[in-house]
């Protein structure tokens, strides 16, 4: 479907209408975002969900897994995110160690997270293991969006990023747990980097949607990192990532300019001054 054909209006986006879009087999478009003047951006081209994603550990603090990125500060990407949306859904992931504990630490930073962001949703990761966490999170009235495949925060345990679920256990593990996710209420799932066949099963046996990442077409909805598909990130380049623009040669190119126009005296002239 085109965007123009598509409503843009100011219509805020629900967890409903999500649901919606999946009945009438409308992809659904995510972006992460971490930040009040890419959010804007974002927001206005019409995106349907941003994610205030745990990634913020990597491309903007600069560490290499998503683990040491804390409650505070994904509190502090989501406020300046929600400054900035008007119409998208917005999400902020609850970072690793801040609810796999026991589920009265979850409710306790799911609430954090709702209370000082005023997000529509909460993010988290997991299929049974984290069950009690979700339930409670659910009872709170809070949103929930659960996270499987390729989990990020279980790093540690996998000890590579590589495809999940190739093998029939993982898979049925896999499956059980996005029907367990959906049985319980979840409004819809991020399946990361798993067979393209497996996805399509997925998302046809479950009525809410299902948003991939490196998981194929069958997938309800589509999400990558803003710094990947915007070309600022380097030395990342897994199949599945699409590469929309290329912002480093275009960034690295204006300031190269402005610092030649500096050295040179170029820059300030004689109307760029008062
Ligand atoms: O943190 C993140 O950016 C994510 C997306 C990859 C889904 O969880």
């Amino acid at each position: 479907m085109s965007v123009a054909k598509r409503d843009l209006g100011e219509r805020k986006v629900t967890t409903h209408r999500l649901i919606e879009m999946k009945q009438r087999g409308e992809k659904i478009s995510m972006l992460t975002a971490y930040d009040y003047s890419m959010a804007r951006i974002i927001d206005e081209a019409g995106m349907d969900v941003i994610l205030v994603g745990d990634s913020a550990s990597n491309v903007m603090a600069g560490n290499t897994t998503t683990l040491p990125i804390t409650l505070d500060q994904m509190i502090y990407h989501g406020k300046s995110v929600m400054k900035a949306v008007k119409r998208a859904l917005v999400g902020v992931d609850l970072p690793f160690g801040s609810y796999q504990g026991n589920s009265k630490e979850a409710i306790s930073s799911a609430i954090r997270v709702m209370k000082e962001t005023h997000a529509d949703f909460i993010k988290l990761e997991g299929g049974s293991e984290v069950r009690e966490s979700i339930e409670r999170i659910l009872c709170a009235g809070i949103p929930v969006m659960g996270h499987l495949g390729l989990t990020p925060q279980s790093i540690n345990k996998f000890g590579t990023y590589t495809v999940r679920a190739k093998e029939e256990s993982e898979a049925r593990k896999l499956i059980s747990d996005a029907h367990l996710l959906e049985e319980i209420g979840c409004f819809a799932i991020v399946i990361e980097k798993i067979p393209a066949e497996l996805t399509t099963r997925i998302a046809s046996e479950l009525t809410i949607p299902i948003i991939g990442i490196g998981a194929g077409k069958g997938a309800d909805g589509q999400v990558l990192v803003m710094h990947d598909m915007l070309g600022i990130t380097e030395g990342f380049s897994p199949r599945f990532l699409r590469r929309y623009a290329n912002l480093k040669e275009i960034i690295t190119s204006a300031v190269q300019s402005y610092i030649e126009d500096v050295k040179r005296q170029d820059f300030p002239n004689e109307k760029e001054q008062y």
